[in-house]
């Protein structure tokens, strides 16, 4: 058994990060999903509360998952929570490049390993970026992330005001 962290954005979590951490749980025991700010990604829809409280209520049924908030790195966050190794997820190969460049600079830092997990195919299109485009304009989200973010965004403004008009 080992304790991992997930880190992620999460804005907000979908169903394929959550299948990785279905799979990390299976596999390792207790997994820490650790949401991040990413500097890369300015601004985002969901404060990081809001973003860990949705990720808390979708992963109930996992009772040896737990849920943490961090600024700063990735490798500090593993460090603060004990954790034996990062698990990152990918979705394709063009997810791997990036990945591995991030693990290899996490690894020569503090020598903490990466171990990627393949997204199920079934999720391997799912992106939060697209589930926050689709969202914004109203459009149907439900069957791509879990209950509790369904929720959440059909409350956002505007999200009943989807139209076919053109400006
Ligand atoms: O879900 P994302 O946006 O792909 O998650 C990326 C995240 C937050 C894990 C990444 O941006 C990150 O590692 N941020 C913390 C800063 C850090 O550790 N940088 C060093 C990378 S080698």
């Amino acid at each position: 058994m080992a304790t991992v962290l997930y880190p992620g954005s999460f804005d907000p979590i979908h169903l394929g990060h959550l299948d990785v951490i279905e799979q990390a749980s299976a596999l390792f025991g207790p997994v820490i999903v650790a949401t991040m700010y990413n500097p890369d990604k300015p601004g985002g829809m969901f404060t990081i509360g809001e973003r860990k409280a949705m990720i808390a209520e979708s992963v109930g049924h996992l009772p040896d998952v737990r849920v943490e908030a961090f600024t700063g790195l990735v490798i500090d966050a593993a460090a603060a929570v004990g954790a034996d190794f990062i698990v990152k997820g990918l979705r394709t190969s063009g997810d791997f490049e990036f990945e591995l460049q991030m693990a290899h600079t996490n690894e020569s830092v503090t020598g903490i390993r990466t171990v990627f997990l393949p997204t199920s195919a079934r999720w391997s299109f799912v992106s939060s970026r697209f589930v926050r485009e689709i969202a914004q304009y109203g459009g149907d989200v439900r069957h791509l992330v879990p209950a509790p973010v369904a929720r959440r965004l059909a409350e956002l403004p505007g999200h009943t005001s989807r139209t076919t008009e053109q400006p």
